[in-house]
Parts: structure tokens; C-alpha cells; sequence
């Protein structure tokens, strides 16, 4: 059984791009539960772990140059708020390359915990306004 089941009423914010990429970041953050479960190598989940951190990466970008194109009131807050969650998943990675174990249950509730709070608050309000303004 997958560790987070995609919910369109709590997740989707009505634009199909980023609707996509979130998608893509609850198959990653499940890839990398499912390695822990079977009792994956450090090797393995590290792999994983770099996959998920890069397209967290790519989708922020791809989300703050749509917020910039529409003049989006809020950008600099959501920016911030991106890269508070990036300098967190680098601070994973940190641990995991100094050999601390870094794959605990905290490290999946935060994965959790940001994936329902970011998106169905501050992503769904920046799926309103482009929406609205497109
Ligand atoms: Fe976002
Ligand atoms: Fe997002």
C-alpha cells in the first residue's frame, strides 16, 4: 500500500500542469518509503532521496516563474517558503552523507506534513489567482 494516496479534493489546485508535478512528488515520496520498508541500502535511498530533492527543485522553479509571468501578489512569500522546505530536504541529504540515519519516521512525517499543508494552502491560493488571471 502506497504511504500517500493522491486525493484530488485535497490536493488538486485546478491547474493541470502543477496538478502533474504534485502527482510526480507523492510517487517519488512513495518510492522512497517503500525502499525504506524493504530495507534498502543507504546507496539506494540516497538515490531516491537526490531524485525527489531534484524535481522538488525543478517544480519550485517552474511554479515561481508562472507566479512572476502573472505578477502574482504573493511570490516573494511562497518563494521563501520554497526554499525554506529546499534547505531543509539539503539538510536531509547532509545527514545522510555523514552517515547519520536520516530515514526516520520524522523524516516522512515532514515529507507529509509539507506536501498537505504547501500545497492545499499556499499553492491552492496560487492556483486560484492564475485561474482568475488567465
Ligand atoms: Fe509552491
Ligand atoms: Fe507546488
Amino acid at each position: 500500500m502506497s504511504f500517500i494516496k493522491w486525493h484530488p479534493v485535497l490536493y488538486s489546485i485546478n491547474v493541470t500542469e502543477f496538478d502533474e508535478h504534485h502527482k510526480k512528488l507523492v510517487e517519488l515520496i512513495n518510492v522512497f518509503h517503500k525502499n525504506m520498508m524493504e530495507g534498502k541500502g543507504i546507496d539506494v535511498l540516497d538515490k531516491v532521496f537526490t531524485e525527489l530533492k531534484n524535481y522538488t527543485k525543478y517544480h519550485f522553479q517552474a511554479e515561481e516563474k508562472r507566479m512572476q509571468s502573472i505578477g502574482y501578489p504573493d511570490y516573494e512569500s511562497h518563494k521563501e517558503e520554497h526554499e525554506k522546505l529546499i534547505n531543509s530536504l539539503e539538510e536531509l541529504s547532509e545527514k545522510a552523507s555523514q552517515g547519520e540515519k536520516f530515514v526516520t519516521i520524522e523524516t516522512f512525517k515532514f515529507l507529509k506534513d509539507w506536501l498537505f499543508t504547501h500545497i492545499s494552502k499556499v499553492d491552492k491560493k496560487m492556483g486560484d489567482y492564475i485561474i482568475e488571471n488567465s
